[in-house]
């Protein structure tokens, strides 16, 4: 039996945008997905979840989740789902080897932080599950690979499968019943295309909008272009964004990007009742990025948005300045422009009612690129005595 120690590890996990996007549940108890999907891991300097994973007896006996320094509710199907996983991971090893400490029923005390402003309404949950289970996986050493973790991960949030890597990463929606084949996998890693950047326009929202969970199980449900989405349109997609990928070829993915959020969103407008959500202000810089694109000649920026009305676009380093320079030229003064060097270009041939737009909506940028996936860290969130640290 394990004494009083307390056991614990702990680790960061990035966010992921995808460019072939995760819309629909086949199976909605093990977030088991309707289509194949693929993003981009950005930079954990920028966005990253930081979880500290422990399990002690000293510890009172319920699990525990703390975020941003407060708790969150831990007997969630999904939460559970995780926690159930790891265990019966960690129990075998255990059975399998008698000298290993007994800590698998021992309670867990799970502590996480954004760095990023849970406000800002950028998807967390895919990094909060990657960190939760990339965390318990390294305080039960288990030697399971991303792609076997990505199955338990994936029950926590759909997208959470694909922060368990860095770079270029598929979801393979599987064709089993009991989901054991539905995983992520690396594309590329982020050093085969490290010139890939993102640039974030936050919009302030007023309220909202309709949850992923909930807003695809009623597109599912109600809409017919889904089925094209997912039979015809998404498995293209895949092939095409996968060989873009492959060759590093920008026209090509940009131009697969802003077409699947195109088809994406479409589906979500022929949900009954329709779900929006994209507003006026994403509009305005689908209109940015084409007169940016049209100035160019050719696709160099690529607009794509998830469930809610902040942009993420898309572009090459060596286009920093036609592209983030531009739009710092329309919007200059905005908090987050000071975290990169970026130099202000002319945004002359920008529509102006659509900066105008812009202008009023955009509440901050964040400026960041394709980065790596979960790091192992020493920096812990818990203090000697096993408490979380005071912020
Ligand atoms: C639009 O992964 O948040 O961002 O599995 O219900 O937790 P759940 O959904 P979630 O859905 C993400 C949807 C998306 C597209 C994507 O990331 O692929």
């Amino acid at each position: 039996m394990a004494g009083q120690e307390i056991y614990q590890a702990s680790t960061t996990a990035p966010v992921n945008i995808a460019v072939v996007k995760y819309w629909g549940k086949r199976d909605p108890k093990l977030n088991l997905p309707t289509n194949s999907s693929i993003s981009v891991t950005l930079s954990q300097s920028d966005l990253r979840t930081h979880t500290t994973a422990a399990c002690s007896s000293k510890f009172p006996s319920e699990d525990t989740l703390l975020l941003n320094s407060s708790p969150q509710d831990t007997s969630g199907a999904r939460t559970q789902a995780c926690f159930r996983e790891l265990r019966s991971l960690r129990s075998a090893l255990e059975a399998s080897d008698f000298s290993l400490p007994k800590i698998s029923s021992l309670p867990l005390r799970i502590v996480s932080e954004n760095n990023f402003p849970t406000a800002a309404g950028l998807a967390s949950s895919a990094a909060g599950f990657a960190a939760l289970v990339r965390a318990i996986a390294d305080l039960y050493q288990l030697p399971a690979s991303p792609t076997e973790l990505s199955r338990i991960a994936r029950q926590g949030s759909g997208s959470a499968c694909r922060s368990l890597f860095g770079g270029y990463v598929a979801w393979q929606m599987g064709t089993k019943d009991d989901g054991s084949d539905s995983l992520a996998v690396e594309v590329a890693p982020a050093s085969h295309w490290p010139t890939m950047r993102a640039l974030i326009l936050v919009v302030s929202a007023e309220k909202k909008g309709v949850s992923s969970t909930s807003g695809m199980q009623i597109t599912v449900a109600t809409s017919e272009l889904f089925q094209r989405r997912a039979e015809v349109v998404v498995p293209k997609h895949m092939s095409e964004m996968e060989e873009a990928i492959k060759a590093k070829d920008f026209e090509k993915f940009g131009k697969v990007t802003m077409m699947e959020s195109n088809s994406f969103h479409s589906v979500c407008s022929d949900t009954f009742p329709p779900i929006f959500y994209l507003n006026d202000v994403s509009k305005a810089a689908i209109r940015v990025v084409e007169d940016i694109n049209k100035k160019a000649g050719k696709i160099i920026a690529a607009y794509t948005f998830d469930a809610g009305p902040n942009a993420v676009i898309y572009y090459e380093e060596e286009n920093t300045a036609a592209v983030a320079g531009v739009v710092k030229g329309a919007l200059e003064g905005l908090d987050g422009w000071q975290s990169r060097e970026i130099e202000s270009q002319d945004a002359g041939n920008l529509d102006a009612r659509a900066v105008q737009v812009l202008k009023d909506g955009v509440s901050r940028v964040i400026l960041t690129q394709v980065g790596e996936g979960p790091i192992s860290t020493k920096d812990s969130l818990l203090a000697a005595d096993g408490e979380a640290l005071k912020k």
